[in-house]
């Protein structure tokens, strides 16, 4: 809470192409905030590097990424739009935290175990603390709510912890926050390992559809998604590739499952899956035009990116002066 207005915050890796699971689980959840909260939606980069990145792609991304928040619906106007390494407050403030968070904590956290065994011959200390620059990003701007995916909420659940640690040393410093899972979109599935989540790092890009796909490509993947063996379009457990291709498809078309159960019945797979491709596309189309036209026009982006760093860095910087009093730090 800032001056009485809630509000939100969230963050997206400009780590990979963003895939249809970073549309439906968070970003186009990102604009319910817009009206009534006070928004802030980042791009973290810092994040990014935890893994290694080519600069030129990562560069590029992190364009990309700033311009598909705004396809998406996100008016620079209403939200706070920027790169979380324009503004110093993020890394300054993970620093204190860390200093304030368990070694078991973060050992416990899924994200750090998968990861790591990912990525063996790369496992940092950034990876390790991972979530107090997360824990940062979110309590530098006194956030109530932060639309995530499933995946994320023991990251935010940790940053509660931390916050009530802190709060408790330190009276009245951090507003604790609250992660908030949209109920269809929480966890979209690979289409090729439907137990696994759908994910922009997966290198099958078959795997994975993204927010970029064209319709035919989108169709492509979707009539090679991995199903089973039974013919009947039913949500159930032990249909794990039909229970996601419905979850995606009523995310698309606002249609509960009964209702998607009852129009599919009696009809083969591959109609099925035509149709899950064909909503997507549409649904999708409209962000696609967006960004083109906001990918055109880099120097506008870079203003947006400089407006975004500067209302952002006022509000860090007021957290991040009160902790820095609270913690006995000289202020000059
Ligand atoms: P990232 O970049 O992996 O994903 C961005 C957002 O997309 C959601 N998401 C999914 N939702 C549903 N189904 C999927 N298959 C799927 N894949 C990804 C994620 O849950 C996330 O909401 N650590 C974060 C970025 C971050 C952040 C923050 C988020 C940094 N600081 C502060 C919130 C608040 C991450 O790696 O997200």
């Amino acid at each position: 809470m800032f001056n009485d207005q809630k509000v939100s915050f969230s963050g997206v890796q400009p780590s990979g192409n963003l895939t249809i699971g970073n549309y439906l689980g968070a970003l186009r959840n990102f604009s319910h905030y817009s009206e009534a909260y006070k928004c802030f939606y980042c791009v973290v980069d810092e994040h990014a590097i935890t893994v290694r990145q080519n600069p030129a792609d990562l560069r590029r991304r992190t364009y990309e990424t700033l311009a598909l928040y705004i396809a998406c619906g996100l008016d620079p106007n209403k939200n706070t739009l920027y790169v979380q390494s324009h503004v110093h407050e993020h890394a300054e403030l993970a620093w204190i935290l860390d200093c304030f968070t368990m070694f078991g904590e973060l050992s416990r956290m899924t994200q750090f175990k998968d990861k790591s065994a990912k990525h063996a011959d790369n496992v940092n200390a950034g990876l390790f603390t991972y979530p107090t620059l997360m824990a940062a990003d979110i309590l530098l701007y006194q956030t109530d709510v932060v639309p995530v995916g499933i995946d994320q909420k023991q990251h935010v659940e940790l940053t509660r912890d931390i916050a009530n640690r802190f709060n408790q040393l330190y009276p009245d410093t951090f507003t604790v926050p609250e992660p908030v899972v949209s109920s269809t979109g929480m966890k979209i599935m690979s289409l090729a390992e439907p137990t696994k989540k759908m994910s922009k790092s997966d290198e099958n890009v078959n795997a994975v559809v993204y927010i970029l796909d064209d319709k035919d490509t989108i169709i492509r993947k979707f009539k090679r998604a991995v199903t089973d063996s039974d013919t009947e379009v039913r949500y159930a457990d032990e249909k794990p590739g039909i229970q996601n291709l419905i979850n995606i498809y009523s995310c698309f078309t606002g249609k509960k499952i009964p209702e998607i159960e009852q129009e599919f019945r009696g009809v083969g797979y591959g109609e099925f899956k035509l149709a899950v491709g064909e909503a997507c596309s549409q649904a999708l189309e409209g962000v696609q035009n967006a960004f083109k036209e906001l990918m055109s026009d880099k120097k506008q982006l870079e203003d947006l990116m400089k407006k975004g760093s500067e209302e952002a860095s006022w509000y860090a910087r007021r957290t991040l002066g009160k902790v820095r009093k609270k913690l006995g730090f000289i202020q000059l």
